[in-house]
């Protein structure tokens, strides 16, 4: 069980189901996706220097989100923008960068990330009770669009530690990976398990 206290962060809990993928499973969409160990190692690199700035990162993606009527009505009611909804999304949200920067692909991981996508499709506004009179789902193709912005935007934010053009391009692609491969795992929550 995780150590992180984040309302409504559930990395670990033993409650949670497997998803559609074990590890081996996994394995295979990594080799689709050209993830390899030199990957995990350029993640583990940008963490050193994405940690001290997730809040920075945070307020560029929000100010994506918040300057799009059309990605801030999920986050909205009728009456308007949830404050407290995006707040808490945003504490998970922060932990989930380090988490892929870190991830071990593992069981738990997988799991996790399940339920992520569960809480983007059929799951949304059941972990925030300020998500109530907010859409009842995350549009899949917004999903799916919302990987370059959160690759793109990061690279400023890697270049500020990284040694040289080299290793900001190794860490900057890495990450596209990562993100690539969470959503991956998001899909299931989207598609007809014959199709998954
Ligand atoms: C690559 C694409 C995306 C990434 C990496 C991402 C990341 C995340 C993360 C990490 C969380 C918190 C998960 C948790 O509960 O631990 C989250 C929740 C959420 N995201 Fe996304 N997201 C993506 C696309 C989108 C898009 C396009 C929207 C539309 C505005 C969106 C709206 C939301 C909402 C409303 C929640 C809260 C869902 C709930 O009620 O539990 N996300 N997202």
């Amino acid at each position: 069980m995780s150590t992180v206290t984040i309302p409504g962060y559930r990395m670990g809990d033993p409650s949670l189901p497997p998803g559609a993928l074990d590890v081996a499973a996994f394995e295979r969409v990594c080799t689709a996706t050209l993830f390899t160990d030199e990957d995990r190692q350029a993640l583990r690199e940008a963490k050193e220097i994405i940690a001290p700035q997730v809040e920075q990162l945070l307020d560029v993606w929000y100010g994506f989100v918040g300057s799009h009527d059309f990605l801030l009505a999920y986050f909205s009611t009728p009456e308007g923008p949830s404050g407290d909804y995006l707040a808490r999304v945003r504490a998970r949200f922060g932990q989930w960068v380090l988490d892929t920067l870190s991830a071990d692909h593992g069981p738990e991981w997988l799991a996790y990330q399940a339920e992520v996508g569960r809480r983007h499709a059929r799951g949304k506004n059941e972990t925030d009770e300020a998500a109530q009179g907010t859409p009842d789902v995350v549009p899949f193709r917004y999903v799916v669009a919302f990987i370059y912005p959160i690759y793109a935007t990061i690279r400023d934010f890697l270049a500020k530690g990284a040694r040289d053009e080299e290793h900001l391009e190794r860490m900057h692609q890495a990450w596209l990976k990562a993100v690539i491969l969470n959503v991956a795992v998001w899909s299931q929550a989207y598609v007809d398990p014959d199709l998954y």
